[in-house]
């Protein structure tokens, strides 16, 4: 007798691994970091791109936190890196609101392209230094069931909205 053919356990592992969810992640962010650090594209659609881009850092970095960072925290070849991590993601935070607060357009400009410089180095970080560190000490078990707590954070953290994120906070002024 024949068996369903289902898709194998592996599979599905490697569907929800966190590493491929986080490199996933990070195609928007890249793509809106070009259009932020570009000087000679129109003042609007930068600030387009800012405004679509804080949130989603906002959401990748906090789940990426709860996620990733804290289970490497508990690795002693890890956690430096971890920590790392957190103060860069702080540091984006603290642009992030500090931008908000600008209304001068050409300082505006000028703290935007050096925050998409800035993220654009965590996530090079992340992808060539972070994240095969992360999978030479884990198994792809563990990555699958991280994968799934990221994605759930992901998901809370948009249903929780962004009331208070600093694209929004800008549009209102
Ligand atoms: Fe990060
Ligand atoms: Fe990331």
């Amino acid at each position: 007798m024949q068996s369903t053919q289902q898709p194998g356990t592996r599979t599905v592992q490697k569907e929800s691994d966190v590493i491929n969810l986080i490199l996933e992640d990070h195609k928007p962010l890249k793509k809106l970091i070009k259009i932020l650090k570009d000087n000679d594209k129109d003042f609007d659609k930068r600030d387009q791109a800012f405004a679509e881009f804080a949130p989603l850092l906002i959401n990748h970095s906090k789940s990426e936190e709860e996620s990733l960072y804290k289970i490497m925290k508990t690795n002693a070849e890890l956690r430096t890196l971890a920590f790392e991590g957190d103060v860069e993601h702080t540091l984006a935070d603290q642009m992030l609101e500090e931008i908000k607060r600008t209304e001068d357009q050409d300082i505006w400009s000028a703290k935007v392209k050096v925050l998409a410089e800035l993220v654009e180095h965590h996530i090079e970080e992340e992808e060539e230094e972070m994240l095969p560190e992360y999978k030479k000490e884990s198994t792809l078990e563990e990555r699958a069931r991280l994968g799934q707590h990221f994605l759930t954070l992901k998901t809370k953290m948009a249903e929780q909205g962004n009331e208070d994120s600093p694209s929004e906070a800008r549009i209102l002024q």
